[in-house]
């Protein structure tokens, strides 16, 4: 029998399996070096550098004392120190080594133990990408084209000055990128995984129940995707919707978390959420990525993100039974810890053998996606996601709706 899987493994150039690797060279890793990748938290990053892991490549990140961001190679182009224990001073970064000085550029200023007048710093250009922030995220390009990167996405969650923004502390987690971006196209687990008690009057556990999973769509979008979950409305041209969005490269996008966190019941949702919680997720290499999440709300409470964070603290776990040997046990009660002992351990796209149902509908989408933007790329255009020079004012908004509307819209 032929599956979904094996019709797209045979078309295109890049295959399903590619897509775990991100290295330089691989087909996933050339095709992310087309974007810019979110790095770092500009709040996070004070006067000490920081190593980070981004595609593969050791790399460190640092504010300059006149306040400009650098991402240079970890290891001093001299003889191999690490910078991320480096000195910011003059300008620059100073290796504590030999004391080679860099700018954010990479351009070497300064080699204290040359002899006077010696020229050979001007020489040394160290490796340097160039990054940029946006809406307290600061995002890197590693591509091809480091003379003139294509514009930086004016994504509408970090651009827009109405409504309020927080960022959520950088997560690091050690499987595959791709398992946790699968899963945001993969609304049939909410209502098995995550299911909660189906008696508790919230609107989480009466929309996404085990015993009556909503339907869902799976559309394209002019950014990426979008699965649309639905089930009846209080009238009839009305229904309950959720959706959940997926922009490319990496970035999924889901506007229920007023609604899961705070516990309320179906009939608020008339209101719609006012919320949208980004996650940029960053491959760190082929085996780890790192999330940075933001959330942008435009409803009327002031105090919003003060009660959301209370709200997100991880309920009490279970007592681990203490002849239980398993690494994620327990893991139920919170969606985050459900999540990681799902996607952690279904090994990478590459390892996997699948069998997918017709609920695997948004998976599939995502995975012809993501495929057709890398043949994209590797046929010479400009993949999905990277905006034209020409649109690169555009405010890019990956919606996804959550609340009450006429029945069938898309
Ligand atoms: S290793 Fe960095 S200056 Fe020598
Ligand atoms: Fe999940």
């Amino acid at each position: 029998m032929t599956s979904p899987r094996d019709i797209m493994e045979r078309s295109g150039k890049a295959f399903l399996s590619d897509l775990c690797r991100v290295g330089l060279g691989t087909p996933a890793g050339d095709w992310f070096r087309r974007y810019w990748l979110a790095v770092g938290v500009a709040g996070e990053l004070r006067d000490i550098p920081r190593a980070v892991r981004v595609l593969g490549e050791e790399l460190v990140l640092f504010r300059d004392d006149r306040r400009r961001i650098g991402l240079l190679g970890l290891h001093c182009p001299h003889r191999g120190s690490s910078l991320e224990y480096g000195d910011i001073e003059n300008g620059g970064i100073r290796c504590p080594y030999h004391g080679w000085l860099f700018d954010v550029s990479g351009q070497c200023l300064e080699q204290p133990a040359e002899p006077e007048g010696s020229i050979f710093c001007r020489k040394v250009k160290h490796l340097s990408y160039p990054v940029a922030e946006l809406g307290g995220l600061i995002f890197a390009y590693m591509g091809p084209d480091q003379e003139s990167p294509p514009p930086l996405p004016q994504y509408k969650a970090l651009v827009d000055p109405n409504g309020q923004r927080s960022l959520e502390a950088t997560r690091q987690y050690d499987y595959n990128w791709f398992n946790f971006i699968e899963n945001g196209a993969d609304p049939a687990h909410f209502s098995i995984l995550h299911r909660a008690d189906p008696n508790d009057g919230t609107w989480r556990s009466w929309f996404f129940n085990f015993k009556d999973i909503p339907p869902f769509d799976a559309v394209e979008t002019s950014y990426g995707m979008k699965v649309i979950s639905r089930k009846p409305g209080p009238t009839a041209d009305t229904e309950y919707v959720d959706e959940k969005s997926f922009a490319l490269p990496s970035i999924l996008q889901i506007g229920d978390t007023e609604f899961t966190h705070f516990e309320k019941s179906k009939e608020a949702l008339a209101a719609g959420s006012h919320n949208a919680h980004f996650m940029f997720v960053t491959p760190s290499d082929d085996d780890h990525f790192t999330l940075f999440t933001v959330n942008h709300y435009t409803g009327p409470d002031p105090e919003f993100f003060q009660k959301l964070e209370p709200s997100r603290r991880i309920a009490p776990k279970l007592q681990k039974k203490e002849y239980d040997q398993r690494r994620y046990s327990p893991f139920r009660g919170s969606v985050r810890s459900e999540d990681i002992m799902s996607q952690s351990t279904q090994g990478t796209i590459a390892e996997r053998k699948e069998q997918l149902g017709t609920s695997d509908k948004g998976v599939i989408l995502l995975r012809k996606i993501i495929l057709g933007a890398i043949e994209t790329m590797q046929e010479g255009e400009i993949p999905k996601g990277v905006p034209l020079r020409e649109e690169s004012a555009k405010v890019i908004d990956i919606d996804s709706f959550t609340g009450i509307r006429a029945k069938g819209v898309f």
